[in-house]
């Protein structure tokens, strides 16, 4: 009784059934290092607006969508033409899917590139890969829903190659398919795990690896830690740098905006499963670089079949990228140096062959 009327506010009530004021602290402990990186430190919180941005565009899509074959694509084209703002909303979200993407891969490789992944970060970078993983996971199954050509014969595509993967592939590819040929258990399955199994996956996966970060802090690159050292400029998180994240967040909002209004997500004409795959079919432009790399390997490597080699080859530079807080521990200077270029080389490669596939 006593409390309450000394704390007569709003926030007062709240504060005593939530302890605001302990949870303001914690963030106001953590502090940002400030040097010519910095603007790295932005990937994520970017990636995680983009996030929010699905969530709330996807739960308005569901409203009109329907997963039935003789209905997702009409009812694609009545949020399209029909529904007020609908090519909107499915702008927003199919833009949104693209910008998502592309700032997670950006995240991963300005993590990598400041070694931000040693000591006592190693979970925060699996959890990470991981992260990678359902976001790719995620453009792969949202690409097939509106049923057009394009996007069957590309899933058609992406699930032939997945089943190619040595031992587990082609059980996976024809439990996703549910069945030989892609059909309507295709578009039910593709469905269910876009919006329930990989948006649980997702969130879970991101509070942990946001509650990671808190508790680490930000890293510092080493280069920077020697060069300032005891002198290193830091701000508070709370509010300083969070209002600059707020500012970024608006700008990142902004940019998505302008691509939806200036260039609003089309459908293509109906898929027809019988029909002839149209020349030139590719994935979306985050899996065009593998598809273009198993492209140009020859049928056969040796005693193996070219694609599987291929295959086997690009799991191994996953697991080298996945394993690196391990065999780069900051100990090494030739390790270290190895960590980097075998970096550049990933990222020259991926953003070469994801051009040539584009052309
Ligand atoms: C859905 C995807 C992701 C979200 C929402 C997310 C979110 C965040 C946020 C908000 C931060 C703190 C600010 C920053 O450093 O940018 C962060 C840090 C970090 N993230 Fe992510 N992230 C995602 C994916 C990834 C991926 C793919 C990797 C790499 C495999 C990764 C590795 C890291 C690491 C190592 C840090 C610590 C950085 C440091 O201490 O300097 N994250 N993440």
């Amino acid at each position: 009784m006593q409390d309450m009327k000394s704390g007569n506010s709003l926030f007062d009530w709240f504060n005593q059934r939530l302890h605001l004021t302990e949870l303001k602290a914690m963030a106001e402990k953590k502090e940002v290092p400030l040097h010519k990186h910095s603007v790295w430190y932005y990937m994520g919180g970017i990636t995680l607006m983009y996030i929010a941005i699905q969530v709330v565009t996807g739960i308005l899509l569901m409203v009109y969508y329907v997963p039935a074959l003789d209905s997702a694509h009409a009812s694609i084209l009545k949020l399209n033409s029909k529904v007020e703002f609908g090519w909107f909303i499915r702008s927003l979200h199919s833009w949104g899917a693209n910008l998502m993407i592309f700032f997670v891969i950006l995240h991963l490789f300005s993590t990598y590139f400041m070694k931000a992944y040693r000591k006592p970060r190693e979970i925060t970078w699996f959890s990470g890969i991981f992260l990678l993983v359902l976001s790719l996971a995620f453009g792969f199954t949202g690409y097939l829903l509106p049923w057009d050509e394009v996007s069957f014969f590309a899933t058609k595509i992406g699930l032939d190659i997945a089943g190619k993967m040595p031992l587990l592939g082609e059980p996976i590819a024809y439990m996703l398919r549910g069945g030989a040929e892609i059909g309507q258990e295709t578009l039910s399955r593709f469905f269910v795990i876009h919006v329930a199994i990989l948006p649980l996956l997702l969130i879970g996966l991101v509070g942990v690896h946001v509650l990671l970060v808190q508790m680490h802090g930000m890293s510092t690159p080493k280069s920077v830690l020697e060069k300032n050292g005891k002198n290193l400029k830091k701000e508070k998180f709370f509010p300083n740098f969070l209002m600059k994240d707020l500012l970024v967040w608006v700008l990142a909002f902004n940019g998505l905006a302008m691509l939806v209004t200036l260039s609003p997500w089309g459908l293509g004409p109906e898929a027809d499963p019988y029909a002839p795959a149209p020349m030139g079919i590719k994935p979306e432009w985050y899996f065009l670089a593998p598809f273009q790399a198993l492209k140009l390997i020859p049928a056969q490597v040796g005693p193996m079949e070219g694609e599987l080699f291929g295959i086997m080859a690009m799991m191994l530079v996953g697991l080298v990228l996945l394993t690196v807080p391990f065999w780069d521990r900051g100990d090494s200077e030739s390790r270290s140096k190895f960590a980097t270029v075998f970096g550049i080389v990933v990222l020259v490669a991926a953003a070469f062959f994801t051009v040539w596939g584009a052309m």
